[in-house]
């Protein structure tokens, strides 16, 4: 399993230092949570910040944008060159053009779904994007409850995944832990998504992502 952690659960005061301590961690990329206070209600970090977490990072960033306007935000963020960026297909109207963007800069395109939204919405693209994100919590705050019928949705996805797209990965954001981490992978999830319980495991960060791996 792939893990990703997500610096909104770091001490902001110390971003570079808990940034390098997941990367030292043995993490495989780094998880960055953009809302816009539109789309979700909650206000986190702009280029400005993101810059600083890509220079403290030894490994890829894998940027979700929980924002209104897209195509605005792939322009703040492409030239950090991050790994992925992945937005909400909830609030895109031109989901197919978005994708093309993203690539043509360079990044792999990702789309993200939240909990009621079903893997049916993506079918026709899934064969131009590079990986699925699929909330496991209602997207703005890290530290919520772990939503169950998620897995029942990624195994839709991954059977769906293998007949159109089998390269496309599928990545699980919120309340994952060293217990739902199993079922995730036995229902095909490549790379899971997590804040609190990597950077306020009693035993460390490094032991956290260990335990997910
Ligand atoms: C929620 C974010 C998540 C969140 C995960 O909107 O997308 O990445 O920070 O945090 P935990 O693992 O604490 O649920
Ligand atoms: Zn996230």
């Amino acid at each position: 399993m792939q893990v990703a952690p997500s610096i909104l659960s770091a001490d902001f005061g110390h971003l570079a230092r808990d940034v390098e301590a997941i990367c030292e961690g043995g993490c495989d990329l780094v998880h960055v949570d953009v809302m816009d206070g539109h789309f979700v209600p909650n206000l986190t970090i702009g280029p400005v910040v993101v810059s600083a977490v890509a220079k403290a990072a030894t490994k890829p960033l894998d940027i979700h944008l929980m924002v209104e306007n897209n195509s605005f935000f792939v322009d703040l963020f492409a030239p950090l060159k991050p790994r992925y960026i992945s937005f909400h297909i909830e609030e895109e109207k031109h989901p197919h053009r978005l994708i093309q963007k993203i690539r043509s800069l360079g990044i792999k395109p990702a789309i993200t779904l939240n909990p009621h939204t079903p893997p049916e919405a993506i079918e026709f693209l899934l064969e131009d994007v590079d990986m699925v994100l699929l909330m496991s919590v209602n997207p703005g705050f890290g530290g919520q409850k772990f939503i169950p019928s998620v897995i029942a949705k990624a195994k839709r996805l991954k059977a769906m995944i293998e007949k159109i797209n089998p390269d496309c990965l599928i990545e699980i954001d919120g309340g994952v832990n060293d217990e739902n981490v199993k079922e995730l992978e036995a229902a095909g999830v490549d790379i899971v998504v997590a804040g609190s319980f990597v950077y306020k495991h009693p035993e460390g960060i490094a032991k956290a992502i260990s335990a997910l791996k």
